[in-house]
């Protein structure tokens, strides 16, 4: 099923995101669900708190679906290595419309837990790096607006302002 993606300025996307501690059907069918809307967007990363649920659980698939196996399920995910810095362009399915050049890790190690609540470890560079940041960003209710020097960030965030006072947004 899919579920309406929230925007930049609501509640669940700025505040931390509890812990994932059922892995029951209930939880499988909130991910499935997310992999569905995710791939529907079309996206290559999903966060719980962008469905409007706050536990901390994502899903990445960098193909966004063209490959179909390649899809990550991370619940409770933290990092365990961290290292290094790459600059390029970012976007969020929260933020629709926008794009800015956003610094991250090049590499990071992720442990977490999977569909079933399996414990999982997970590498990452490049791009792969940079989303695993990026939706674990979201479990902590922040966005890639926040990792932006405060110029730029203040740009686009007026630009969204005026959309939602249009009711564009
Ligand atoms: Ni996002």
């Amino acid at each position: 099923m899919l579920r309406p993606i929230v925007k930049y300025g609501t509640a669940s996307l700025q505040a931390p995101a509890q812990a994932v501690t059922t892995f029951d059907p209930s939880l499988h069918a909130l991910i499935d669900d997310m992999i569905e809307t995710m791939y529907a967007a079309p996206g290559i990363g999903l966060a719980a708190p962008q469905v409007g649920v706050p536990l901390r659980l994502c899903v990445i698939d960098l193909s966004s679906g063209a490959r179909g196996a390649d899809v990550i399920v991370l619940a409770n995910p933290e990092f365990v290595e961290r290292e290094g810095m790459q600059l390029e362009e970012e976007g969020c399915l929260s933020v629709p419309g926008f794009q800015a050049t956003c610094p991250r890790p090049a590499r990071v190690v992720v442990k977490g837990q999977g569909r079933d609540g399996q414990d999982v470890v997970v590498e990452g560079t490049g791009l792969f790096a940079r989303a695993l940041q990026h939706e674990i960003d979201h479990l902590d209710g922040r966005l890639f607006l926040d990792r932006l020097r405060s110029l730029q960030r203040d740009l686009i965030v007026r630009k969204i302002r005026k959309m939602q006072r249009q009711d564009r947004w």
